[in-house]
This record gives C-alpha cells, sequence and structure tokens, in this order.
C-alpha cells in the first residue's frame, strides 16, 4: 500500500530536478500526477518516465506567473483526473547578480515567477480543495537563501523569504478546512536553479558531509509533509541542506 493511495497529486515545475523526483516518488507511493510546467518537453519527459514505472501522469503547459493559465491548469487536472488534493510548487527562476547591477525588469520577472506564481497555484488550487470539502496538504518550495545574505542575488532571495511568510498564512487560514500548508527549503540539490550545472559542479563548501543533495532527498520530505505521516505539523519551513544552515 502507497502513502498516497487514491490522491491527486499537482507538481508545478514537474518538469525537472525537485519537481521530477517528486513526481516519481508520488507516483509510486499511489498518486495521480499532474505535472504543470512552462516546458512541454521536460513536463512529457517526466510523464512517460512515471508511467514508465507504473503510474498515471498527465501535464498542462504553461506560465505560473499567469493567473489564467493557473485557473486553466487547475480546472483541466479536475476535468481528467477528478479532483486535486496535493499540491506541490517547484517552479521558480533565479537572478544572479547584486542588487545594483539587476535590471528592473528582470527583478520583476524574477518576482514574478518566483513569488507571484507559488501565491497563484496555492490560492486557486485551495480554492478547488475548499470546495472539494476533504481536506489537502500543500508543499511549497522556499530556499536557504531566504535567510542569508548573498552578494550576487536578490529577487530570488526576497521571493524564497515571502513564500515561507506565504506558507504560515496559508497554514492559517486554510487550517480550519483540512488543508496543511508547509515548506521546505533546500540547500544545494541536484542541478542549478534554472541551469544544468551538474551536481558535482556545484560548491560543497558549508555543507556536512561534503556533497550536494540529491533530489531524492529532497522528494522524500516532501512526501512526509504531503502525507498523513505529518497531519499534525502546519507552517513550518523545513531545512533539507545537510545542515548548511547550521554552519
Ligand atoms: N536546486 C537547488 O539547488 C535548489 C536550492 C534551493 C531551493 N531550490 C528550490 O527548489 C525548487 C525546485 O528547484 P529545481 O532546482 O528543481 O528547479 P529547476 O530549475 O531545475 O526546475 C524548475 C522547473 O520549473 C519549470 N518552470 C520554470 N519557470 C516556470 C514558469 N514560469 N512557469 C511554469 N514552469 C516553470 C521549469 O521548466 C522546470 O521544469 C525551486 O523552488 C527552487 O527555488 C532549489
Amino acid at each position: 500500500m502507497g502513502k498516497l493511495d487514491g490522491k491527486v497529486a499537482v507538481v508545478v515545475g514537474g518538469g525537472r530536478n525537485i519537481g521530477r523526483a517528486i513526481s516519481l516518488l508520488f507516483a509510486k507511493e499511489g498518486a495521480k500526477i499532474a505535472i504543470f510546467d512552462m516546458d512541454e518537453g521536460r513536463a512529457a519527459g517526466v510523464a512517460e518516465e512515471v508511467e514508465a514505472q507504473g503510474g498515471e501522469c498527465t501535464y498542462v503547459i504553461g506560465p505560473v506567473q499567469d493567473v489564467n493559465s493557473v485557473k486553466n491548469m487547475v480546472s483541466t487536472v479536475v476535468g481528467r483526473l477528478g479532483k486535486i488534493d496535493i499540491l506541490t510548487n517547484c517552479a521558480a527562476i533565479s537572478d544572479r547578480l547584486p542588487m545594483l547591477e539587476l535590471p528592473d525588469e528582470e527583478y520583476l520577472r524574477i518576482v514574478d515567477v518566483t513569488m507571484h506564481g507559488s501565491y497563484y497555484t496555492c490560492k486557486y488550487v485551495a480554492e478547488q480543495m475548499v470546495k472539494q470539502g476533504t481536506g489537502g496538504a500543500i508543499v511549497n518550495f522556499s530556499s536557504g537563501s531566504a535567510f542569508r545574505g548573498s552578494t550576487s542575488r536578490v529577487a530570488y532571495d526576497m521571493a524564497k523569504g515571502a513564500i515561507v511568510t506565504l506558507t504560515m498564512d496559508l497554514a492559517v487560514q486554510l487550517g480550519p478546512h483540512g488543508i496543511r500548508a508547509n515548506a521546505i527549503a533546500p540547500g544545494i540539490t541536484g542541478s542549478q536553479v534554472g541551469g544544468t550545472i551538474a551536481m558535482e559542479d556545484r560548491s560543497t563548501r558549508n555543507v556536512i558531509g561534503g556533497r550536494p543533495g540529491l533530489p531524492e532527498e529532497q522528494a522524500s520530505v516532501a512526501l512526509f509533509l504531503a502525507s498523513d505521516d505529518a497531519a499534525h505539523i502546519h507552517g513550518q519551513t523545513i531545512n533539507v541542506d545537510a545542515g548548511m544552515n547550521v554552519m
């Protein structure tokens, strides 16, 4: 018996890295998967992988920062799979410049995708969950970079800080509907956000054990938070970073 038998899980940004690992693991645990991603090739590739391991996976393509695409995703998933029980929010993009060099349009684009995108999916999936009346679980993705200053990023860090706050508000406002909201703050995991720098080439300074994390090591915590094992956990952001935050 799987931990998510009978559940439908939306994996936003399920086309790569952590979202891909979540799609594969949640499907193994019995959930039907709906990937929402802007990249059709990536989403279709992961859907094939899920099906190759015996699972069920559909996908919807669209930009997460576009509220109408998000509303369309919710109605399409409900049309195809009947309901939504779990939402995981993995889509994000990052800046790689200090504030004084960051063009304002780039700042707005990053905050739009990384902060507004998660807000819209939480809002419209929660609306659907409340309508269903059977509760649900939301797992957002913050980042270790929400909690420290950086020499080369600002928009992403701000947006990831906002995800921590959003998750607390969701927990309080949706808790009465039986919907739990929590977040994960990963450290260095698999490939770079929005990039393809391979795991072995990423810095492992300040990481206990001296290696970057695997996407599967984020997925297993997402599974815990999405399942009834975490029934008593609300509004938390859990560091999954090999101790980076304590060093
Ligand atoms: N990888 C890390 O080291 C790391 C570290 C800390 C936090 N995180 C967080 O974990 C989450 C997953 O990170 P990842 O490394 O797997 O990301 P990734 O960049 O590898 O994958 C993100 C996925 O989201 C999709 N996406 C990007 N922009 C989108 C948009 N506008 N609309 C719809 N889909 C979009 C991409 O196509 C891709 O499939 C992110 O929220 C990230 O901030 C990752």
